[in-house]
């Protein structure tokens, strides 16, 4: 079995970030969201792994992933020139597929159980496609599935009015008859080949579709709100570790400060994450949040936010919470007068201001 991650959408809605990131590099506690999903597939024994990318943003996921001697998999690129959808990426994978089966995973999803039970009990009932549910209150977001008797009948991609509250997991697994359905059908209505209608294609064509209704969290990152409750989610399972220098700091709770990081006169509560050759100098950090690397926070209070590599907070009055900072931002209050709010922001930004 071989282990196929999209990893080439376009992160509309993370923007600015993604402006000049690839969603999935978004980290959650300090690790891409990326890495989170070939991990699992390591897990769950897969050691082939196709990644789609994109032109634009391949490069740098290339980079970061590297050949994937380091998660234990064997990692091949696919070139996907255009986001033509789900069931598109699939097919334009399916010379890297060869006739194998596989496990496909949107590379911006996390799941808390991994997928080691799910390939388990694909190999064992041998069915022709395995998706994966989980009840949602807003399904007209998402995929939804309609069962009768314990068997898929009906999948309808984001529909107005969703006849179940079961949305389709960005995982699933199919045998090699998935290449015919992707070929078979239309594209929708947002002009791309889906891979909820080639899964019903599937259904029509009498072929065996096994529903597993998913324990634990499941998070599709792709909004802020899910990207920071992802965030708390993982954090909500960290195991403390001080690595780094605490001057006349204290840690409460389980947080890990790693090798390089400097408290001064700071405290910060668990569960958080201060990355590498990070300073706090006079700062509070709250639960939930993660810092990245080489960052600052001076004079200023942060909780349940996340900031990229190189970011800096300093001299807030008031607490920052709730923020996703990107890379190299500085937020901080500045000594010229007139006293005056000054920004330079990029596109598709938001603030709020006290
Ligand atoms: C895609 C699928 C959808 C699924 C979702 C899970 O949506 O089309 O069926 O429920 O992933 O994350 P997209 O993220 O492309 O809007």
């Amino acid at each position: 079995m071989k282990g196929l991650i999209l990893s080439g959408g376009r992160g509309t809605r993370l923007r600015p970030i993604t402006h000049t990131s690839a969603k999935q590099l978004v980290p959650v506690a300090n690790k891409p969201v990326l890495f989170y999903g070939i991990e699992a597939m390591a897990r769950a024994g897969i050691e082939e792994v196709g990644i789609i990318i994109a032109p634009q943003t391949g490069d740098e996921i290339r980079a970061a992933v590297g050949d994937g001697g380091r998660f234990g998999v064997r990692v091949t690129y696919v070139v996907q020139d255009e986001p033509a959808g789900l069931a598109h990426a699939a097919l334009t994978a399916e010379p890297f597929l060869g006739g194998d089966s596989f496990v496909m995973y949107l590379g911006d999803n996390l799941l808390q159980g991994g997928i080691t039970d799910l390939v388990g009990a694909f190999r064992e009932h041998g069915p022709d496609a395995l998706i994966l549910l989980t009840p949602v209150s807003d399904p007209h977001n998402y995929g939804v599935a309609e069962l009768r008797d314990g068997r898929v009948v009906r999948l309808a991609e984001k529909p107005p009015e969703p006849a179940t509250n079961l949305a389709l997991v960005g995982v699933y697994m199919f045998t090699p008859a998935i290449h015919e359905a992707a070929r078979a059908i239309e594209p929708s209505a947002r002009g791309e080949l889906e891979i909820t209608d080639a899964i019903q294609y599937l259904v029509d064509a009498g072929r065996r579709v096994e529903p597993h209704v998913v324990q634990g969290w499941w998070k599709d990152t792709g909004r802020l709100e899910d990207m920071l409750e992802a965030n708390r989610l993982v954090l909500d399972r960290l195991e403390g570790r001080l690595e780094g220098e605490l001057v006349a700091s204290s840690c409460d709770g389980r947080v890990v400060v790693e090798a390089g990081a400097r408290l001064e006169r700071s405290t910060v509560r668990g569960p958080a994450v201060i990355g590498a050759g990070t300073r706090l100098v006079d700062a509070y950090v709250g639960p939930y949040t993660a810092i990245g690397e080489d960052c600052l926070i001076e004079r200023a209070e942060v909780e349940h936010s996340i900031l990229l590599a190189g970011s800096s907070v300093s001299g807030l009055e008031g607490r920052m919470e709730s923020s996703l900072l990107g890379r190299n931002v500085s937020i901080g209050r500045g000594e010229r007068q007139p006293r005056a709010y000054r920004f330079m922001v990029g596109d598709n930004s938001e603030i709020s201001i006290l």
